[in-house]
């Protein structure tokens, strides 16, 4: 894939995110109004991307059973996401943690819009989070206001001290510093996310 190819491949696939983010249907007054916040930072948002570096993190080992599930889940998001899903820049930026092994491995994100994005914004953080099957993505916080949109995937989801299962299509809200943390089981969970207010600030276990 040549350079303008990735380029065109790499918009395809936040134009479909952004379609699927702005979803009214799963969204509460509140992440409405976040939705909306949200649109008009990412509107302003650099129009070129800069080319996505590989970063070849073993997250990606698990892309064709997600973009298998996807498929069936999310169709439009997985047509996009299938040609970029490799190249794209997945990471994992937490401290290890004795009682967690593996967690860096199993867990990860990549930032397709931000202040380190292929798209460059100091406003606004967009892009995906995946968390593999069996894996506890364990409490923790950021001052960033955060949105997640569910594309696939039936999570254990905890926000401050109540814990439910959420489906796809669903919108979360987690306010500055929030306490949250998720859980899946035999399905991995593929989510879209945004952070807004201080995007600087990195996510810490609390
Ligand atoms: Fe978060």
């Amino acid at each position: 894939m040549n350079a303008d190819d990735e380029s065109i491949r790499l918009l395809d696939l936040v134009s479909a995110l952004r379609r699927a983010f702005a979803d009214p249907a799963g969204a509460d007054a509140a992440a409405h109004d976040e939705i909306g916040r949200v649109e008009a930072l990412l509107a302003a948002a650099t129009a070129v991307p800069n080319p996505a570096r590989p970063t070849h993190h073993p997250l990606t080992k698990q892309l064709p059973a997600v973009l298998d599930l996807a498929s069936r889940q999310a169709p439009d998001i997985a047509a996009a996401l299938r040609p970029v899903a490799a190249h794209l820049p997945w990471r994992y930026g937490y401290a290890p943690r004795d009682d967690a092994p593996g967690l860096d491995a199993a867990m990860g994100w990549t930032e397709l819009i931000g202040p380190l994005a292929p798209i460059v914004s100091r406003e606004v953080c967009f892009g995906l989070t995946l968390i593999g099957p069996h894996t506890h993505y364990l409490p923790h916080r950021h001052p960033a206001v955060e949105l997640y949109r569910i594309l696939v995937g039936h999570p254990h989801w905890t926000m401050g001290s109540t814990t439910s299962s959420r489906t796809p299509g669903e919108a979360t809200l987690h306010d500055s510093n929030v306490v949250h943390a998720m859980r899946t089981e035999s399905e991995p969970l593929l989510a879209i996310y945004s952070w807004t207010g201080d995007v600087d600030t990195p996510s810490a276990w609390a």
